[in-house]
């Protein structure tokens, strides 16, 4: 029986199928490349932890950070868990210029800078979480195919805690108007990035 998911993020354009076939070529080059997203996310949540609205964090900001950053360690273990057992090892660099690209968005030191990175993160989860969902009907590799799968609705519930989080610190019409130009900036950026065996990547 087909699992039931809640809506998916509304982010343009959607992925083409064809993206899957190129971003599999190599699985271990893939792995790796999602395993330095989970330590990043990981951080980014840590990072966001002590950015609360003064004066002092509203109900939840500092729970719903300490449980992204756990999830995302715990993803990041899973992953380079499949990388060892695929006779890979995790590398030590890691370039990331469709994250790159989101973060030169925020608008820092103003009072939208706090929003501006909820979204950054709330864009790669949305981003992600469509990502996970074709690898997770492509993937010929049955255990890669589940994790893909659970990951998507571990990412989508992520993405909905950041976007919530930005009407903590914003109005709601502000938060509304800025989400809108951040999903046409994602995807422009998403558009204009390389092939390859990335969770990031474009197809050619
Ligand atoms: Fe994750
Ligand atoms: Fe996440």
């Amino acid at each position: 029986m087909a699992k039931r998911r809640a809506a998916a993020p509304p982010i343009h354009p959607t992925t083409p199928d064809a993206w899957a076939a190129e971003a599999l070529r190599d699985p271990l080059a893939l792995l790796n490349d999602h395993a330095h997203l989970e330590k990043k996310a990981a951080t980014n949540a840590l990072e966001l932890l002590h950015r609360w609205p003064d004066p002092s964090p509203p109900e939840n900001w500092v729970l719903m950070m300490t449980a992204i950053a756990r999830d995302e360690v715990e993803h990041l273990a899973v992953v380079t868990r499949c990388i060892a057992r695929r006779g890979g090892t995790l590398t030590r660099g890691h370039r990331n210029p469709y994250a790159n690209a989101l973060h030169a968005l925020v608008r820092r030191g103003g009072a939208d800078d706090t929003m501006d990175r909820l979204m950054v993160c709330a864009l790669i989860e949305a981003r992600s979480c469509e990502r996970f969902e074709i690898l997770s009907r492509h993937c010929p590799d049955e255990e890669l195919a589940r994790l893909y799968d659970d990951l998507w609705a571990s990412e989508h519930g992520h993405y909905r805690v950041f976007l919530n989080l930005a009407t903590e610190v914003r109005p709601k019409p502000i938060v509304d108007r800025r989400w809108r130009e951040m999903l046409d900036a994602e995807a422009e950026i998403i558009r204009t990035q390389r092939p390859g065996c990335r969770i990031h990547s474009w197809p050619a």
